[in-house]
């Protein structure tokens, strides 16, 4: 987090989603670090980040962009311009010949989806992207269902007793993805496991894309232990070429959702606040994971404080978190900043009840706003009809 004055804060317009720049570029270090001591090669995975804005910034580190549709692979393609690696869940015939020419990889979910596409892309001229196929590795650290792709009849991949023993002809590598805001120790368990179900497959891969879900960028993730057991794997599969997609850990505290308070009502022990910004509408992991977002300033409230909840600008009845204290009463007009907001926000808000949608701009590395974009009601209009 870096420290904004109110000067710098006043040409902020409210609601507004802020990338910190210098923020981002330490995130990038550390992959920077690990593609140096490591054989692997980062992409950017956009289904959690797409702020394009940045792409220049991630370029200098990142090998390319993961795409899961063929909407993201052209932005993918378009503004970030290098490899571009596209996952889809079931890729749709029609979306198919445009996505050939731009993929460089390109992974299926099914044995089926890569029966039915399988001469499509191999016969595809003049480029022909690297086709793969997900992986189940029935292992999984995340216990929230919502996020664990190795849930029981999961959907996501192929097991390893569905692929039967030999390697579908034409296949030149896998993805596996079953980690969630993991650490190093799971990456080492998915290792073994991948190892021990698809072992006799290895022998004939090019690549093996390690999916997202390392958030290597947090605090107490064990870097090192990571290049350690990277190395190992490469060590002993020395022609399979690694690769990983992370989306988190390349936004992870990078930048902070700002709003404003509307409205103060106090009702039995606590005061709602009212904001001009909506959990269900512009930050939905906080209800669907669930967790309490940080708040610039604000603390668990102890005996004798003043309780305020959070009020989302929807007419949703749970749009709403709480309870925070700040060492201030709030007013209305007050700034609100929820920290840590640049991933799964942008790309996942909605327009929810027709309430104002967040503009999105960046604080440089010399401390200055900058504003990309803001939303009007054509904007709104515009995807109804
Ligand atoms: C196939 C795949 N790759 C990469 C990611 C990015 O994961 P994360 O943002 O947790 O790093 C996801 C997230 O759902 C995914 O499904």
């Amino acid at each position: 987090m870096t420290q904004i004055n109110d000067a710098t804060l006043s040409t902020i317009p409210s609601p507004c989603f802020v990338l910190e720049e210098e923020l981002l570029a330490r995130n990038l270090a550390v992959f920077d670090r690990v593609q140096q001591a490591a054989p692997i090669r980062v992409m950017l995975a956009l289904k959690g980040f797409s702020l394009f804005h940045s792409f220049p910034q991630l370029r200098t580190v990142l090998k390319g962009a993961s795409a899961s549709s063929l909407w993201e692979a052209r932005l993918a393609a378009e503004e970030f311009g290098t490899e571009v690696h596209v996952y889809s869940t079931a890729y749709r015939a029609e979306d198919v010949p445009d996505i050939l020419p731009i993929a460089s990889h390109m992974t299926f979910n099914s044995l089926t989806q890569w029966e039915q596409f399988r001469s499509q892309v191999l016969n595809s001229t003049p480029h022909q992207p690297s086709p793969g196929l997900r992986i189940n590795p029935e292992y999984s650290p995340v216990k929230t269902a919502l996020y664990n792709p190795c849930q029981p009849s999961t959907r996501l991949g192929v097991s390893a007793s569905q692929m039967g023993e030999t390697l579908p002809e034409g296949i030149d590598g896998f993805l596996s993805h079953n980690l969630c805001e993991s650490d190093s120790f799971a990456l080492e368990k998915t290792i073994a496991n991948v190892e021990k179900l698809f072992g006799r497959f290895l022998p004939q891969l090019k690549w093996l894309n390690f999916g997202g879900g390392h958030l290597m960028t947090r605090k107490d993730y064990d870097v090192d232990h990571a290049i350690d057991v990277l190395n190992a794997f490469h060590d002993r599969h020395p022609h399979i070429q690694l690769l990983m997609e992370p989306g988190s850990a390349i936004a992870w505290e990078t930048g902070f959702l700002i709003g404003k308070v509307l409205d103060l009502i106090p009702i039995n022990d606590l005061v709602n606040v009212m904001l001009d910004v909506s959990f269900t509408a512009h930050m939905p992991d906080c209800l669907e994971m669930p967790y309490k977002p940080a708040i610039r300033g604000a603390r668990a409230p102890e005996t004798g404080d003043t309780m305020y909840r959070m009020g989302g600008s929807s007419c949703l009845a749970g749009d709403f978190l709480g309870d925070y204290a700040f060492d201030r009463e709030l007013k209305v007009g007050d700034r609100i900043i929820f920290e840590d907001m640049m991933h799964y926000t942008m790309v996942k808000t909605s327009m929810f009840n027709g309430v104002v949608h967040p503009s999105i701009g960046r604080i440089d590395k010399e401390g200055n706003f900058k504003l990309w974009r803001e939303f009007s009601y054509e904007d709104y209009r515009s995807r109804l009809g």
